[in-house]
């Protein structure tokens, strides 16, 4: 299958799995990283660390420097306005934890929560915490039958009761860019504070915060191609100043004494404790490189994987989840389970992942144990995807 990467080249993880003859279809759960970020962060450390915010030596102002240049980029990457806030958290799981106890002091008793019926664990499960110790009701949006969000149900469901709408883009099991426009507007003209789950969707598609009309965006790094260990949550002016502190310790105050403090705003006030500064300078850098690729000719590299990923399994008669039309695709084969399929595809080298995704109920609404997924990144080319065909056709020959 001729698909060559012109992007492969410049990621030595992808190049080093490739000599043991293992192929990496598993980016949607982390993404391989490119040459710049392993050298930003071995400059980072050669040069001589040093804490940010706090020290009035040379190395201090210069760390601190380096890391507000790096929130500097991520907004622009995110073309966030100047105003809005990017506070740096662990990764998206954490962006939204913030969220959900930052808002929790505004809830009442019977406030609802929405969020859809595809959303990982990560967008469900601190919302589920937070109504059921606040007595709220959390509302499931269903999807229609091709495995998109209902927006005209969706909309219909927003009410006086409603507060947050909690929504993910591009789901990680179905694989469906989500388009939210009318609901995100429909949930700005009922004052509900709308939250976006980006951390597959932005991978594929640069955020455009001034365009998407939601209050929060979380994401992650490592699916980013950059480091572990580092999300960014962002946060419109309009709605940062709804956050109340959540986590507490070294500069986040303005002054403290042994029964009170005042704390600063976002984003430090949101930064308690040493900063991921090594990692957060080496996502700037990476995303400042990934500003500087062809992206809508990595877009339509991944669409024609994609497109060979689809024709593949639909020619092999394949069970496809939903009707997936970015970066990755989950499947069933007929009376396989799919973490047999996906032992004996990684016995032969092909990396993908099996099991719920970390969306149980949307796996159990369809009646699932589990499904297999591969997922797409830049790097992968049609060799890749040639491979994982042989090796599901031997692994299919055993099992069925
Ligand atoms: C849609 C979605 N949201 C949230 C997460 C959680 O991301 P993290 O583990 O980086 O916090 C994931 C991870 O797979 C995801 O796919």
């Amino acid at each position: 299958m001729f698909l060559p990467s012109p992007w492969r080249q410049y990621f030595p993880g992808v190049l080093a799995l490739a000599e043991q003859h293992e192929v990496w279809l598993d980016s949607a759960a982390t993404a391989q990283k490119p040459q710049i970020m392993l050298d930003t962060l071995s400059q980072y450390y050669q040069q001589g660390v040093a804490n940010v915010h706090r020290a009035q030596h040379p190395p201090g102002e210069r760390a601190t420097r380096a890391f507000e240049e790096a929130r500097s980029l991520i907004a622009s990457w995110l073309q966030a306005d100047a105003q809005d806030a990017v506070i740096f958290t662990k990764g998206t799981t954490e962006g939204i934890n913030l969220l959900s106890q930052a808002l929790a002091h505004h809830f009442q008793a019977g406030d609802e929560i929405l969020i859809s019926a595809y959303e990982h664990h990560a967008n469900l499960l601190p919302w589920q915490q937070l109504a059921r110790t606040h007595d709220l009701q959390l509302t499931i949006l269903a999807m229609d039958d091709a495995g998109h969000l209902d927006v005209d149900a969706a909309i219909a469901q927003l009410s006086p009761r409603s507060r947050v709408l909690a929504v993910s883009t591009l789901s990680n099991v179905v694989g469906h860019q989500q388009s939210l426009e009318r609901l995100l507007s429909a949930a700005r003209q009922q004052g509900v504070w709308s939250v976006i789950d980006g951390a597959q969707a932005a991978v594929h598609q640069r955020p455009n915060l001034q365009h998407l009309d939601c209050d929060f965006f979380v994401c992650s790094a490592h699916k980013l191609y950059g480091p572990d260990g580092v999300g960014i949550l962002f946060a419109r002016a309009a709605a940062v100043t709804a956050l109340r502190h959540w986590q507490f310790g070294g500069e986040m105050v303005r002054s403290c004494d042994y029964q009170h403090a005042e704390f600063l705003p976002a984003p430090l006030g949101f930064e308690p404790g040493t900063p991921s500064t090594a990692n957060i300078i080496a996502f700037a850098a990476t995303l400042d490189w990934l500003m500087s690729l062809d992206s809508a000719a990595i877009a339509q590299h991944e669409a024609a994987l994609h497109a060979a990923v689809l024709e593949g399994l639909r020619s092999r008669g394949m069970q496809i989840i939903g009707t997936p039309n970015c970066a990755l695709v989950s499947f069933n084969a007929a009376h396989v389970h799919p973490a047999d399929l996906a032992v004996l595809l990684g016995e032969q080298g092909i990396a993908v992942r099996a099991g719920h995704h970390c969306a149980m109920p949307l796996l159990k609404s369809l009646g699932l144990a589990g499904a297999v997924r591969v997922s797409l990144a830049m790097y992968n080319n049609g060799d890749d995807i040639q491979r994982f065909f042989n090796a599901l056709d031997q692994a299919l020959e055993i099992l069925q």
